[in-house]
């Protein structure tokens, strides 16, 4: 009798427990992703990426998407990397008016999309889908998107992910700090993409090396205003100002990210299996020598005065 009760035990929580791992969507209709339900985030249909609140710190969570295969978790977009909620009832909510609101434990908005209101009939049956590419998108009734995830960046660029005037990367501030560095990988007014260090104190571009006299004898083209970059599944990086890159293992390969490192090096890593676990490694870099990074090198992480040693 008690090997039979254990047995049903045993089954109970064995259906519990499936059916509690199973219950990973990766569609949210028209509600809000709670931070006390762990279980309040979606997983992309292919497994690879989830979203909902990612801890930062003590009592520090900020909304993100992160992917998790590799073995320390990645993570690739922040909603809120300067203003992290607490622990306590802070959550992400469809709106009515069509908006994405996240909200701390005391009920002031901390990050919103910029998206225009919606009238109550257009925000109804919305849906927040987190596609197999890592973007967050918010669909209409008629699957038209009406925001999504890679329209903005945090310090990393996805494949198939359009880097545009708006979506420049702004590296994390040091290892396993989320908030904003000094370091950003943008196209400026000359429509080309710069490298640019922003100190508390000074500010200067460093990538494409500032000492060419003449930016277009590089290949660079400077007339054309379109401003975008796309990075592919294979490795191939090109933008409109005519800079391109490959990745050293161009193909197809399981995953790829273009990051601004927090030492504002600016590399393309790829996931690979190594001993049965994964690791990025990297496969191509703008830098090669650091002390060409500003604020790298020198005893006052000042800029310039190494800019010299090639
Ligand atoms: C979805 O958005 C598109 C583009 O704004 C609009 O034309 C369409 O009517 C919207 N659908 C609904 C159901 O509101
Ligand atoms: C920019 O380059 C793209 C692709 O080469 C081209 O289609 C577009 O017309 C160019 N735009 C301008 C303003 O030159
Ligand atoms: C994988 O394991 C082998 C044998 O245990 C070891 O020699 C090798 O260094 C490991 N490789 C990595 C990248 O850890
Ligand atoms: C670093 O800063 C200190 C104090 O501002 C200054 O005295 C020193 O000369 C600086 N060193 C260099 C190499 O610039």
């Amino acid at each position: 009798m008690e090997n039979a009760s254990l047995f049903f035990l045993l089954c109970l929580l064995q259906t519990l427990s499936s059916s509690a791992s199973s219950k990973a969507f990766d569609t949210l209709i028209g509600t809000s992703l709670s931070i006390e339900k762990p279980s309040d985030k979606l997983v992309s249909a292919n497994g690879e990426f989830s979203t909902g609140f990612y801890p930062v710190g003590d009592n520090a969570f900020c909304f993100a998407i992160w992917m998790t295969k590799p073995s320390v978790p990645t993570v690739v977009w922040i909603a809120n990397r300067d203003d992290p909620v607490d622990g306590k009832g802070s959550k992400l909510s469809v709106l009515k008016d069509g908006k994405l609101h996240l909200t701390d434990s005391a009920d002031s908005v901390v990050w919103k999309t910029k998206t225009e209101a919606l009238t109550i009939s257009e925000a109804s049956n919305l849906q927040l889908r987190l596609m197999n590419t890592g973007n967050l998108v918010l669909y209409n009734f008629s699957s038209v998107a009406i925001w999504q995830s890679f329209d903005s960046s945090t310090d990393i660029l996805l494949p198939q992910q359009l880097l545009t005037f708006g979506t420049s990367l702004v590296s994390n501030r040091g290892q396993g700090l989320y908030s904003s560095g000094y370091y950003k990988f943008f196209f400026d007014e000359d429509n080309v993409l710069h490298l640019l260090f922003q100190g508390p104190k000074l500010s200067s571009l460093y990538w494409p090396d500032p000492s060419l006299e003449d930016i277009s004898n590089a290949g660079i083209c400077i007339y054309n205003t379109s401003k975008a970059a796309l990075l592919d599944d294979t490795g191939y990086f090109w933008s409109f100002d005519h800079f391109k890159f490959y990745a050293t293992n161009f193909g197809t390969v399981n995953q790829r990210r273009l990051t601004l490192d927090t030492n504002g090096n600016l590399r393309l890593y790829s996931l690979q299996e190594m001993n049965g676990s994964w690791d990025w490694v990297v496969t191509w870099q703008a830098i090669s020598d650091p002390c060409r990074i500003h604020g790298i090198c020198g005893p006052n992480e000042t800029i310039g005065q190494y800019s010299g040693i090639v």
